[in-house]
Parts: C-alpha cells; sequence; structure tokens
C-alpha cells in the first residue's frame, strides 16, 4: 500500500488533499490537536494533525470535491451558519477560519447540547440556540459584520431563510453557501423544478448566483448554491 501523502488543496485556503485528482480524499488542520469532534480519522503527518472530512458527512466537503470555481475561504472569515447540528461541519470551518468568528445557529436541543459538548475548546465558534426562520431573535447574540453565510437547514423555505438573514447579518459583496434538498421542500415537484424555484426567489431578491453544484454523488436530492449579494 502506498504511503499517505497529505498536500495543500490547489486553489482553497487551508484545505488538504491526499491522493488521485480523480479520488481525492480531504483534510482540515486540527486546530485542537488530539481532539475529535465526531468519528473523524486524525492523520499525524510531517509533525501536523490533520482531520479528514468526509463528504458523506459535510456537504460543505462535497461541495469541494465537486471543485467550484470560487475561492470563498480565508483565515479572517466572520461567518454566520445556519443549521449547525452537534459540530461536524462547523468544527472544519473552525479548523480554516483561524482568526475569525462563526455563530452556529441551531434550534434543537439535544444538537445545541452536543454542539457545545463538541466544540467547547474551540474559542471561535459561538452556538446559539435560535431559530434560524426568525433571524432578529439572536441580534443580541451577533458581534460581527458576517462575510459568509453558510446554510443548511432542509427547510421547506431555503432560500428564502437565507436571503431573510442576509438582509439582516450579510455585508454588501458577502457570499452564502446554500445547500439545498429537494425533496425536504416539495416531495411532489421533481428536484429540477425546485431548484428553479428556488433560485429564483434568490434573484429575485437581487441575488447573483455565482455556481450551482450538484452534490448527488455524496447527498442525495441537494445541490448547492454560491450565491453574491449583490447590494
Ligand atoms: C442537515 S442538518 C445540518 C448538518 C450540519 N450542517 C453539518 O454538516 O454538520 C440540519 C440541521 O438544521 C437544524 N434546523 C432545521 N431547521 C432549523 C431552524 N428553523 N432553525 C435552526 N436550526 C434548524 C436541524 O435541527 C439540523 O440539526
Amino acid at each position: 500500500m502506498s504511503k499517505l501523502e497529505i498536500r495543500k488543496h490547489p486553489k482553497l485556503f487551508e484545505v488538504y488533499v491526499s491522493g488521485p485528482s480523480d479520488n481525492l480524499r480531504l483534510y482540515s488542520k486540527n486546530l485542537i490537536p488530539g481532539h475529535k469532534v465526531y468519528s473523524e480519522r486524525l492523520i499525524d503527518y510531517k509533525g501536523i494533525e490533520y482531520r479528514e472530512w468526509d463528504p458523506y458527512r459535510s456537504k460543505l466537503a462535497a461541495l469541494i470535491l465537486e471543485n467550484p470555481m470560487s475561492n470563498f475561504l480565508s483565515n479572517t472569515l466572520n461567518c454566520l451558519y445556519l443549521g449547525a447540528s452537534s459540530g461536524t461541519t462547523i468544527s472544519h470551518l473552525s479548523d480554516i477560519v483561524k482568526d475569525g468568528i462563526i455563530y452556529g445557529i441551531e434550534f434543537a436541543e439535544r444538537s445545541i447540547r452536543q454542539l457545545i459538548q463538541n466544540t467547547s475548546n474551540r474559542k471561535n465558534i459561538i452556538p446559539i440556540l435560535g431559530d434560524v426562520r426568525y433571524p432578529a431573535s439572536y441580534a443580541k447574540s451577533i458581534f460581527n459584520e458576517i462575510d459568509l453565510i453558510y446554510q443548511d437547514v432542509a427547510q421547506p423555505n431555503q432560500a428564502e431563510i437565507a436571503v431573510l438573514n442576509s438582509d439582516y447579518y450579510l455585508k454588501k459583496d458577502g457570499l452564502i453557501i446554500l445547500a439545498i434538498k429537494s425533496q425536504s421542500i416539495d416531495s411532489v415537484s421533481k428536484s429540477q423544478e425546485i431548484y428553479k424555484r428556488e433560485k429564483e426567489i434568490l434573484e429575485n431578491a437581487d441575488y447573483e448566483i455565482l455556481e450551482s453544484i450538484n452534490i448527488h454523488k455524496y447527498a442525495a436530492n441537494h445541490i448547492v448554491l454560491i450565491v453574491k449579494k449583490e447590494n
């Protein structure tokens, strides 16, 4: 078996890969060495600890493996993460956005308890118990203008929720990365019609859809949109 070699992702900041380009594995550098957040593999490579990033458990990892053109990561981003769950994806984002803050909103009490337990040693994550349909309700907990909204909530009105939060918190030229699940919106309509409808909601609200990426390979009935706030 060939030895694992970890190298920088060709474009995305603080994302790491191994293997051939048609079968990449993804990693982030562990901000808290020795600590796992879920059941991810920890790998020591040349004295640095990496956390393997599973595209079947993280739609952000799935998006990255589908080669988006946008370069949306940096170390200083302030992020609003809608649907933080127990911490899988937000913890990888926390490895990357070392000098920014990530506000993680989650409304399920069990999940937020796990999120707090899993990420209490990560100083750049602020878990907030809140309902993303009502962005004003968590305004007192958010102290920065937001550069990036990441949304993965599987709610019926996903685009509308993104616009509501963006209007409230996202700065001009900020980005939204929005996972859209077709069945959770309306199981009767066909996926393509649902994606089209959600995109129209964004465009009618004056957002520019930079990319629309199919991640069905990793997450059934999902696409991810990269969206820019124009004004
Ligand atoms: C698909 S999971 C998110 C997984 C997570 N993004 C990850 O990759 O680690 C969706 C999460 O959104 C949460 N959620 C759904 N509707 C919500 C709402 N209205 N407000 C806050 N959280 C919500 C659910 O409780 C669930 O934890």
